[in-house]
């Protein structure tokens, strides 16, 4: 498959507006398509609303954001995107239609994604030009904030189909799930609608309320789901034997049964009783402060379970893996050079990185140190592989210049001068430049120390390592010292 530096959107209502938002703060370009030319202030506000979650997901370095341009043209869209993701109305022949005509004005090698949420590929790529490149994708709301895509093939298409897709997807910090067999509704739709229909049978007997369901999930069940699902818990509540005991215990209510699989007639009393009963529970709040809320607890909840290395953790720690990965070998990070500072990260200041100055707030240019740092250990090896064999780079000392401010939205480069070198030290010296006029707006003197994490005390760093740094160093020797160096803090003149 091509490399995905422009992803083409069909429809920008709720789905297409998360699609743009992931995909652009992952530094992908997006063209959308939609008929509606409204649609095109719409899709910007909808990226604008992701921004401020979105932006707190993760602190590690990321590419400059991509560029979001907008079109009533499906063709020009389809032209010029290396991926397409379709996202119009649930309707079948209209889709089948519209999936057709982008199919036959893309290029061959352009895989073509539909994120319908039940219908069949096998339907859907039915009068497609080059069926075999179409699958669905079929994310979940927010698709900004949540990681799974669930990816189908149909008859026709191939599993490099398959591949290509869930490589893309995962670059843009996402768990893609491939489901076996198309099944209407693919996996998680058809476990919804089963919790769903109960939800409408019980308020419709009058059992419950639509809050009092929703409390039977957020305090028990949703608090497991998370890490968990269904089965590993079941498993966990079966004691010693596990699932086996679970089944044997509980398996015969599963005939009694406590659950119906008819959906009950929606009729006016049950939808007064649906709508009253949420109204009532959102008191008062928009839509648009609760969804506020969610995106707030989902950046949180992702957070924690990143600690554990679990879930949607586990797929945030991955990305930002790759994330710190490609900033040591981005093409402006530049090898080392005799007499030339090494350029080491270039970033831009983040909307949330400014305080009430309206200018980055000092503790970001600690990150940003931090960030370029992180370069340098990687370009050596210090990497993952280095810190899982219990051996790391722990910062002593920090000592930061302010010089002067970055505004929101500004480039910012780095560059690094290596001072020196032992088998257990290394003093670096790093100056912050604001992209705009290259002016310098602040310098970093650092000292590491090279730590035997597992005996928790300071020990020499591999021999390759040290070799690779004192190469550096040897390239920078003919540079001026820093007269900022070993500076005390300074009295600021009165
Ligand atoms: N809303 C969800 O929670 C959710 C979750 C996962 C998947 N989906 C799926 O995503 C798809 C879109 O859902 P949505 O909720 O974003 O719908 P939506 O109604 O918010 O957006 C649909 C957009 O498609 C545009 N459109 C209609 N016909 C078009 C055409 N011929 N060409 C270009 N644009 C056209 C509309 O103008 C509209 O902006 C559906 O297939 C749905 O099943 C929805």
């Amino acid at each position: 498959m091509r490399k995905v530096k422009i992803l083409g959107l069909l429809g920008t209502g709720v789905i297409g507006g998360g699609w743009a938002a992931r995909a652009l703060h992952f530094g992908i370009d997006v063209i959308a398509a939609d008929v509606k030319p409204e649609m095109e202030e719409w899709i910007r506000g909808a990226v604008a609303n992701a921004e401020p979650a979105l932006a707190r997901l993760t602190m590690a370095p990321l590419p400059p954001k991509g560029k979001l341009s907008f079109t009533t043209d499906l063709k020009v869209m389809a032209q010029r995107a290396d991926f397409i993701q379709e996202n119009i109305p649930e309707q079948l022949p209209l889709k089948q239609r519209m999936l057709a005509e982008v199919s036959r004005n893309a290029a061959a090698d352009v895989i073509i994604a539909s994120s319908t949420s039940g219908l069949t590929p096998t339907d859907l790529q039915r009068d497609m030009l080059a069926p075999e490149r179409f699958l669905v994708a079929h994310p979940f709301n927010p698709v900004y904030l949540l990681p799974l895509v669930e990816l189908v093939g149909g008859e026709k298409t191939v599993q490099g189909t398959i591949d290509a897709a869930a490589k893309f997807f995962t670059y843009i910090g996402m768990h893609a799930l491939h489901v076996r067999r198309e099944v209407p509704g693919h996996l998680t739709d058809r476990l919804q609608e089963a919790l769903w229909r109960e939800i409408l049978h019980l308020v419709n007997d009058g059992v419950a309320t639509t809050g009092e369901l929703d409390e039977s999930i957020i305090y028990g069940p949703g608090l497991r789901w998370a890490a968990m699902g269904t089965n590993m818990i079941y498993h966990l509540a079966g004691g010693e034997s596990g699932m086996r005991h679970m089944l044997a215990q509980f398996g015969p209510c599963l005939k009694w049964p406590w659950t119906k699989l008819e959906a009950p007639e929606l009729t006016e009393t049950l939808v007064d009783r649906m709508v009253e009963g949420t109204q009532a529970q959102a008191a008062g709040r928009s839509i648009r402060e609760l969804e506020r809320l969610r995106d707030d607890y989902l950046v949180a909840i992702q957070q924690v379970l990143r600690q554990y290395n679990i879930g949607a953790g586990a797929t945030l720690r991955s990305l930002e893996e790759r994330l710190y990965k490609d900033a040591a070998t981005s093409h402006n990070a530049t090898p080392a050079e005799p007499g030339k500072p090494l350029r080491l990260l270039d970033t831009v200041v983040r909307t949330e990185w400014v305080d009430y100055n309206r200018h980055m707030s000092d503790f970001r240019y600690g990150q940003v140190f931090g960030d370029a740092m992180d370069v340098l250990f990687r370009q050596v090896g210090v990497d993952e592989a280095y810190r899982d064999s219990g051996r790391m780079y722990y910062t002593v000392e920090n000592h930061i210049k302010h010089l002067g401010e970055a505004k929101s939205g500004e480039l910012l480069y780095v560059t690094a001068q290596v001072l020196k070198v032992d088998d257990k030290r290394l003093h670096v010296f790093q100056r912050l430049y604001r992209g705009r006029d290259d002016k310098q707006i602040a310098t970093a003197e650092q000292m590491y120390l090279h730590v035997d994490t597992k005996a928790a005390k300071a020990g020499p760093a591999d021999a390759k390592i040290r070799a690779k740094l004192e190469s550096i160093a040897g390239q920078h020797a003919g540079l001026p010292a820093p007269p900022e160096a070993g500076r005390r803090v300074g009295r600021a003149s009165h």
